[in-house]
């Protein structure tokens, strides 16, 4: 068995070095069983690692007035027997207390004082090697909460350049289209009165159409840049919208793709109702098209989940791979080539990051895909505003 002090170094978490210390305690120090309690609050402890112990003393958890002989007599009494002498060392490590190593004897067995010392020396070696593992892993997590932030920070700061590019661009694009729609409206009146069947009225009409096409294709950019003039923030009841939504996307799953809604009560948020539904209309037609020429199921939950409102769209399609999955919130990202603008899911994201909301993916090739879109609950319940009816909803989100 190698020294207490390499295992301790060698062990990088600390519930490694617990069971290090109680193991050695046993095999090492001679106790006839060991355990570390650790600290909850200010009147609680648990037990965290254990060795040689009944399982009524390895379950233990309660109420802790001072890591002291009472605690002891405490456990002792747990012990059902098993023990006739136990010793607490409280763990203190830079001032704090985090819990104590407890040393479990059998009476032929009972420590001699250069024993209890040697316990001592273990119980303060532990507190040091524990309380700076705890450090360790603090500093990893701020470290991963540091990269997330600044993952994000970096996201939106090129949502908003672009953002800020598309607006011009849609702008621009508006003026050229809108008097083009008028005048190909002109074209087919006259057309209209020409004898039946003239193909240049099949060609105006399509003609309108691309410029309609072009026309959805700028309003999706106007969202996206959110220059958009009806972007409006109501006190909106989820579901509500949610089942407009799949209203909107039901005839998009033709025979193949089954649509199972499980929608719960959820709290109230505050959104751009037309907006939202545009988000979720591209992303349950996304898991739709994503299914393809199979057969699968997409699924849409609501409910609540710590004080917000979530909506969670899944399906039993192809999942992505990670080079996809790492892209797909990214304006223009698509790989459904010149069928798809890559504008949807950045829309989406753009609108949960305006809203304080989140959009989260999971996904893995062969296991489908599921976004959860999650709003923070109305804190004051403000009346219902009255809506803007009807409302346009973006139907360009294919
Ligand atoms: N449910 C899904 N399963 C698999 N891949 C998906 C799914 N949803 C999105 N994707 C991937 O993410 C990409 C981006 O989606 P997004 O909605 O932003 O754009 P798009 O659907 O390609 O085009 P459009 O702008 O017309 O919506 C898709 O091209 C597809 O590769
Ligand atoms: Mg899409």
């Amino acid at each position: 068995m190698l020294p207490l002090g390499d295992l301790l170094a060698r062990a990088a978490e600390p519930r490694e070095m617990l069971a290090s210390v109680v193991a050695a305690a046993v095999e090492s120090l001679g106790a006839d069983g060991a355990a570390v309690i650790q600290v909850l609050s200010s009147s609680e402890g648990r037990v965290v690692a254990a060795r040689s112990l009944p399982s009524a003393l390895e379950e233990w958890r309660g109420e802790v007035d001072a890591f002291d002989a009472e605690l002891g007599e405490t456990l002792l009494a747990r012990a059902d027997g098993h023990f006739d002498e136990v010793c607490v060392l409280p763990l203190v490590s830079s001032g704090d207390l985090f819990g104590a190593l407890v040393l479990f004897f059998r009476r032929p067995n009972a420590p001699t004082p250069e024993r209890l010392r040697q316990c001592e020396d273990v119980a303060k070696l532990l507190a040091m090697s524990v309380g700076k593992a705890y450090q360790l892993e603090e500093l990893r997590s701020a470290y991963e909460q540091l990269r997330t932030a600044r993952e994000k920070l970096e996201r939106g700061e090129k949502l908003h350049a672009l953002g800020e590019m598309a607006a011009g661009v849609a702008h621009d694009l508006k003026n050229i289209l809108n008097p083009l729609s008028l005048q190909l409206q002109l074209m087919r009146r006259l057309l209209r009165r020409e004898p039946v069947g003239s193909p240049a009225l099949d060609c105006v009409e399509e003609m309108e159409q691309v410029v309609r096409r072009g026309i959805d294709t700028v309003e999706r950019l106007r969202a996206f840049s959110r220059q958009s003039p009806e972007s409006r923030v109501e006190a909106v009841d989820m579901n509500d919208l949610v089942t407009e939504a799949l209203a909107l996307a039901r005839p998009r799953c033709g025979e193949r793709v089954e649509l199972v809604v499980d929608l719960r009560a959820a709290p109230r948020v505050e959104l751009e109702p037309s907006e939202f539904v545009a988000a979720l209309v591209n992303i349950i037609v996304n898991a739709i098209e994503a299914i393809g020429e199979h057969h699968g199921t997409v699924r849409v939950t609501t409910g609540e989940e710590g004080r917000r409102a979530f909506v969670r769209i899944a399906d039993d399609g192809p999942g992505m791979p990670p080079e996809v999955q790492g892209h797909v919130f990214e304006p223009f990202f698509t790989t459904k080539g010149r069928s798809g603008t890559g504008l949807g899911l950045a829309i989406a994201f753009a609108f949960a990051q305006r809203h304080g909301g989140e959009i989260a993916l999971v996904t893995a090739v062969g296991q489908g895909a599921t976004f959860t879109l999650a709003f923070p609950a109305v804190e004051v319940e403000k009346p219902p505003s009255t809506r803007a009816a009807p409302r346009s909803h973006r139907r360009g989100a294919r």
